[in-house]
């Protein structure tokens, strides 16, 4: 069987065939970064509109390397949601027309559980129950997963997203977008204690997460040091503000671990690319005396191949209807709304 996944919720175009064994046969991903460079971030018309110019060749480019035919295809996968609603549209209307056309089961997919699949695509045998971190450029959640394909929500942002904030502190600062890889490589040279950060934390005890006040403490960092590319203490501060984001997530998961008892846990989302993040998880992980699991790099930001990891687990469940054509793509995080345990 081949299943062929397709992802545009954000800025890049993806496509992924796999087969039911989870081997995957292509994996193509057009980045729109260069586009939305100039602008700091994300504009959502252009995104849609490039989508539009990309995708035909995305897919094309995906079978050529897969060497299938869209006739030898079994079934399609799509992102529903969440995400930018112009973009995830694009890719629903063309994997509607593509199932139609070809008289072949679409399954949709909602974009976190897709990242956190990610990570299974890799690791077919990670103990349960599972503390899963999802860690992307519109969201930071955490969920709890007693078994597979089964989710609870525990705790979302309340405001700016992990990402979100380390791509506005590199926009002030004119380092390009996305902001998370530049911070990423700059923040290696800087001593992370330099510069305090209050911890972000809940008053309430929940789970959820709030960046926002970080932002602005760094903001006022900024201003008030004038910290800019050639100030002495420019890598010091990088390092200090992705320092305070890694204890952020990290207490987050000091707090689930308490109460919920993993055995393992996994972190997931484009920022999980952070080499610094992915060290201190592990170290984190192993001190909790638990198993950790993050994708290679290339699976952490979007990409197509979980996309269709998920289709194929869900095809084996027999969850999604087989033509689904009246689909409509959401922008917010709400399918997990109420969806908890499986059973
Ligand atoms: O998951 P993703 O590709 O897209 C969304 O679903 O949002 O995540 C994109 C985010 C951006 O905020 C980007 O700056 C961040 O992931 N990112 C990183 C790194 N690579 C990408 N953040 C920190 N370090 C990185 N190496
Ligand atoms: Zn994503």
């Amino acid at each position: 069987m081949y299943l062929l996944g397709i992802e545009t919720s954000c800025d890049e175009t993806a496509a992924a065939v796999l087969t039911e064994d989870f081997k995957i046969l292509a994996s193509v991903v057009l980045s729109q970064d260069e586009l939305h460079a100039p602008f700091g971030g994300v504009v959502p018309e252009l995104a849609s509109r490039q989508h539009l110019i990309s995708i035909d060749y995305v897919i094309q480019e995906c079978l050529n390397r897969s060497h299938l035919s869209l006739d030898q295809i079994n079934a399609f996968a799509v992102t529903q949601g969440p995400g930018l609603i112009g973009s995830l549209l694009v890719g629903l209307s063309f994997a509607k027309g593509l199932a139609y056309y070809f008289e072949k089961p679409l399954i949709s997919i909602d974009h976190l559980e897709a990242h956190i699949e990610s990570v299974f695509l890799e690791n077919r045998n990670i103990p349960f129950p599972v503390l899963a971190l999802v860690v992307s450029g519109g969201h930071t959640s955490t969920f709890y997963m007693r078994e597979k394909l089964s989710y609870k929500l525990l705790g979302k942002t309340r405001d700016d997203a992990a990402g979100e904030a380390l791509d506005k502190i590199a926009k002030f600062l004119n380092l390009g977008y996305p902001g998370g890889p530049v911070i990423d490589k700059l923040a290696e040279k800087g001593d992370p204690k330099a510069f305090p950060f209050a911890l972000p934390h809940m008053t309430d005890k929940s789970l959820d997460f709030s960046f926002s006040g970080l932002k602005t403490a760094a903001l006022k960092h900024i201003k008030e040091s004038q910290i800019s590319k050639t100030h002495p203490r420019f890598f010091d501060f990088l390092a200090s503000f992705e320092k305070a984001i890694i204890r952020a997530l990290l207490a987050n998961l000091n707090q689930g671990i308490k109460i919920f008892k993993p055995q393992s846990l996994i972190l997931c989302g484009g920022v999980a690319r952070n080499k610094k993040l992915r060290k201190e998880f592990m170290e984190f992980a192993r001190k909790h005396g638990l198993h950790s699991f993050i994708p290679s790099p290339g699976f952490c930001t979007d990409n197509a191949a979980m996309v269709a990891a998920l289709a194929v687990e869900k095809l084996k469940e027999q969850k999604e209807p087989s033509f689904p054509l009246d689909l409509n793509a959401y922008p917010r995080l709400y399918s997990f709304k109420g969806k908890t345990w499986k059973k």
